[in-house]
């Protein structure tokens, strides 16, 4: 399957940390790579997780260095959308109980999330800087405290705006699996950095 996906010692770290019962969001599934992925990781762990899938279907644009558009492909595959390869490619991997999918911009989907409610977000969807900023404003008051904020492409000579907004907002994260970030929300103060960041 077509896609972008270098976490999977995080999912395996995930399941061995996480309770049945923790709710799991990725942000940015493109086609399902790392969302099939997950859902194998959580049925091999013998647990028994939500697993929330959301993407606006419809690609992130030209991104990188190189302003590309790697999602036209598909988009215009579907015929506008690749919601409809996204669930065909569910079903095919025997994921599509297991996994559940939102259509719509990151932003607006953490608003049907109640704040500190979720175990574990992993954002990767558009990659420039005030956009990582928007997913951590928007994703940090949900995960609950001793949960994970984490995202793809921590990398600052690929991806600079990535780097940069996990720097500003979320200093103290750090450097996890393969090339991701990750923040662990500490008890104490997730909601004082909560308001913080999202006035940010
Ligand atoms: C790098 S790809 C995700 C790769 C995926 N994790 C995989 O395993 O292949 C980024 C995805 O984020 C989605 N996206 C971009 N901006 C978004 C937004 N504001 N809200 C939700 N999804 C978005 C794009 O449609 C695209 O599918």
């Amino acid at each position: 399957m077509d896609g972008w996906f270098l976490w999977r010692s995080g999912q395996e770290e995930a399941a061995a940390t996480f309770p049945s019962g923790s709710r799991f969001v990725e942000v940015g599934t493109y086609l399902g790579r790392s969302l099939c992925s997950l859902a194998e990781v959580a049925q091999q762990s013998g647990r028994l997780y939500s697993i929330i899938g959301i993407d606006t279907c419809l690609g992130g644009g030209p991104d990188g260095s190189e302003g590309i558009d790697h999602y036209a492909s598909a988009v215009n595959e579907g015929g506008g959308t690749f919601a409809g390869i996204l669930h065909r490619n569910l079903i095919a991997c025997g994921f599509a109980d297991a996994v559940s999918v939102i259509v719509s911009d990151s932003e607006t989907a953490s608003t049907f999330f109640a704040d500190a409610s979720l175990d574990w977000v992993h954002v990767d969807a558009r990659h420039d800087y005030d956009s990582v900023r928007a997913d951590i404003a928007a994703w940090l008051p949900k995960v609950r405290p001793g949960g994970w904020l984490s995202g793809d492409d921590y990398n600052s000579d690929v991806w600079p705006g990535v780097v940069g907004a996990v720097r500003d907002a979320l200093p103290q994260a750090q450097p996890w699996s393969t090339g991701q970030w990750r923040w662990v929300v500490p008890p104490a103060t997730s909601r004082r950095w909560s308001r913080w960041s999202s006035q940010r």
